[in-house]
């Protein structure tokens, strides 16, 4: 298993299942770190919750930043790309390392019925291709998922930070009066290959139950305009 593989992967699955798989080729390594940015980074063991890991491109750096005693959950809903990932953790030395605390599920991530059980949760699913509706489902599914004090990294559509439907308010009013909105991390556009001209960015959130946002802070990525950017990423 290999690169080419995982791109012919991705590419017939986006063919045959376009709007759940949301893009032509699998996320790059400055996307994975940027959601993988509060994997080890706790104090104790972490259960670590990956929606929609599709050929393992976020799984991998996932991988590299976990601890020894840290379990990965990944949740696939498309049969093939679950397929692909059993084979990665037979296949890939560094996946096959960590295989005996890595525990793929198929299904929809929305269907989970655990409660405040994982310390961290990242999400690459595409949600630009869903209703405000399900996206309202999943982001309040990821916050039931989470333990109190477990943060989650998100990507989202412009419509969750500016969208004017009843379900876009709902979700801005859950990350900021629910729980700690801690940061929007804003993506180039044209991030998800070949939607140029789709906007994206990045939830970071805390659940507390309790609120706690006290400001939030627009980091833009790759913008080149170092002027632009009023706090570096690692500060969130
Ligand atoms: C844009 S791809 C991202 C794949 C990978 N994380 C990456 O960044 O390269 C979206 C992935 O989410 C999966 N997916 C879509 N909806 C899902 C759902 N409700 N529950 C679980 N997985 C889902 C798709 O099958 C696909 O593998």
């Amino acid at each position: 298993m290999n690169r080419l593989s995982d791109y012919q992967t991705f590419l017939t699955q986006f063919l045959r299942s376009y709007s759940t798989t949301g893009s032509v080729l699998p996320s790059g390594r400055a996307l994975g770190r940027a959601l993988c940015r509060h994997v080890g980074a706790g104090g104790g063991p972490q259960r670590i919750l990956e929606a929609g890991p599709g050929t393992g491109a976020v799984t991998g750096c996932i991988i590299d930043r976990m601890g020894k005693d840290d379990h990965l959950w990944m949740v696939e809903l498309n049969p093939t790309f679950a397929a692909h990932m059993r084979r990665a953790f037979e296949d890939k030395p560094s996946f096959r390392d960590v295989a005996s605390r890595c525990h793929l599920i198929e299904g929809r991530v929305q269907e989970l019925g655990q409660e405040a059980h994982f310390d961290v949760v990242i999400s690459g699913l595409p949600l630009n291709n869903f209703s405000s509706d399900d996206v309202r489902t999943i982001l309040r599914a990821y916050a039931k998922l989470l333990k109190p004090g477990g943060r989650a990294a998100v990507i989202v559509p412009d419509g969750v930070l500016f969208g004017a439907s009843t379900a876009h308010k709902a979700i801005r009013k859950m990350l900021v009066e629910n729980h700690k909105l801690d940061g929007i991390v804003k993506l180039p556009s044209g991030v998800f290959r070949p939607y140029a001209g789709v906007s994206t960015a990045i939830v970071l959130f805390t659940k507390t139950n309790s609120g706690g946002t006290r400001i939030f802070t627009v980091l833009p990525e790759n913008t080149g305009r170092r002027d632009t950017i009023r706090n570096a990423i690692s500060s969130v």
